[in-house]
């Protein structure tokens, strides 16, 4: 089975969203939205990975393929919770009302139907695809809940006394918003309120997931539309600040959102916890076309996620930090599996890391990645923080096609996918670059096979 460091990346052909993150039963388990026949999108599997670390992983194939009257044209994205000793996914199941006449992956006109669907296994490997399918919420049918083409990507957690499940879904208004439904055995599940912001969020929230953290609850949704401005991305991921009342299922969503990466790529993220409890974010990272050895697809770093007053931090997960602590002096040194670049940047200085630029701008850092990046309309080559409130401390975590820049240990970060990067760091005056790379790994991924 392939194996992969730092960034996951699709085994072949094509991946788009992380699915079902959790660790369970001693490994963390990430599965991905997967077309197996083609570096394109298309009928959906669910593609599975796994890590004993969240460094090394290990492709497993297929989890979840198309098998049920509602699932027939695509196993979509959705979330995974542990109960009793064994692994649920919940997930949305899409049938096709008329299929693309000239291609059999893909519906005519957004004539389609979306079901919400769960599946058990007693081990996190195994999966019955034929007889193990339950739909726990069928296709919607009343428009002022929400639509019943676009409904989708169930997230799943466990409340104090009863278990929530939250769907991105559209309006009549077109304004995206999400549905809170609520159950006490997992299987029987009920629709109690929803949330939405207006016409200025984008028209339909996919991929929503909402946790607690010690600072307070966040909100991630990923809006259809939310850009305007001729970009070539208009969907992006953003996150706020928000308030759960359990009881009655409302949220308060303020008006402020930050994006979730300032590099525009990263899309559809979802968190899980991690042994220690600390909320852990995968994200996918959108490539314009495949890489070099023909798969089109990646996942930025787990991150982890912290809210401190309003704002909202992502971290460089602990077991990346120790894994990449291996330091050199060159970078002729570093392994395969691509390194870490530690510096700081005054007002005016500039970083190149192989062609891919880091500027700091009075207290912002802005990138431009032209030199690395293929030349395509709307494309997103530069990139800027918001204002930083204290110094610039930069680390780059860098391999062949992606560059995360986290900026002030997580205040902000910038993620880009990157093409024929070149083997150097400049900084541009006499500065300390600390260089990290991966330390002697061991090898327990390969455990129970
Ligand atoms: C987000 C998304 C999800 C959907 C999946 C289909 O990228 O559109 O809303 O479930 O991808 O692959």
């Amino acid at each position: 089975m392939k194996r992969q460091r730092l960034h996951l990346k699709a085994p072949d052909n094509w991946i788009n969203d992380p699915n079902g993150f959790i660790y369970y039963k001693g490994y963390y388990h990430l599965f991905y939205q997967y077309f197996p026949y083609e570096p394109r999108w298309g009928t959906m599997h669910w593609g599975h990975a796994v890590s004993r670390d969240l460094v090394t992983w290990e492709h497993r194939g297929v989890a979840l393929y198309p098998s049920t009257h509602e699932d027939r044209n695509g196993c979509f994205s959705g979330s995974a919770i542990e109960e009793d000793g064994k692994l649920y996914l919940v997930y949305t199941g899409v049938r096709y009302e008329v299929v693309n006449p000239e291609d059999p992956h893909t519906c005519l006109d957004e004539q389609f139907e979306s079901a919400q669907l769960m599946i058990t296994s007693e081990d996190g490997f195994h999966f019955d695809n034929e007889e193990g399918k339950t739909v726990i919420i069928p296709p919607l049918t009343d428009k002022k809940i929400g639509d019943r083409t676009h409904t989708r990507d169930p997230k799943i957690w466990k409340g104090k006394d009863r278990w929530y499940l939250i769907l991105g879904s559209t309006m009549e208004e077109k304004y995206g918003e999400v549905l809170f439904y609520q159950s006490e055995d997992l299987h029987t599940w009920t629709y109690v309120n929803k949330a939405w912001k207006g016409p200025d969020y984008g028209w339909m929230w996919e991929c929503p997931d909402f946790f607690e953290t010690e600072g307070g609850g966040v909100l991630m949704v990923s809006p259809m539309g939310l850009l305007k401005n001729g970009e070539k991305e208009t969907n992006q991921s953003i996150c706020f600040p928000a308030k759960f009342t359990e009881s009655t299922c409302r949220m308060e969503i303020p008006d402020q959102y930050q994006f979730t990466d300032y590099g525009m790529d990263l899309y559809a993220p979802q968190t899980t916890l991690d042994p220690e409890g600390r909320r852990v974010m995968e994200g996918w990272i959108r490539m314009p076309k495949p890489a070099e050895e023909g798969w089109i697809g990646m996942f930025c770093l787990p991150r982890i996620v912290e809210r401190k007053g309003n704002h909202i931090y992502f971290r460089i997960h602990p077991n990346v930090r120790a894994a990449y602590s291996k330091e050199i002096t060159d970078i002729s040194c570093a392994s395969k599996d691509g390194y870490m670049a530690v510096f700081d940047l005054e007002d005016g200085e500039q970083a190149d890391i192989g062609g891919f630029l880091i500027k700091r701008k009075g207290n912002r850092i802005q990138t431009d990645r032209t030199a690395v990046y293929p030349s395509i309309k709307g494309a997103h080559l530069v990139s800027e923080t918001p204002e930083l409130t204290n110094g610039c401390r930069i680390e780059v975590l860098a391999d062949k096609n992606l560059i995360e820049v986290y900026i002030n240990d997580g205040e902000y970060v910038i993620s880009n996918a990157v093409y024929g990067i070149g083997d150097f760091i400049k900084v541009n005056i006499e500065k300390t670059v600390h260089l990290y790379t991966l330390k002697e790994h061991d090898e327990r991924t390969r455990g129970e096979e």
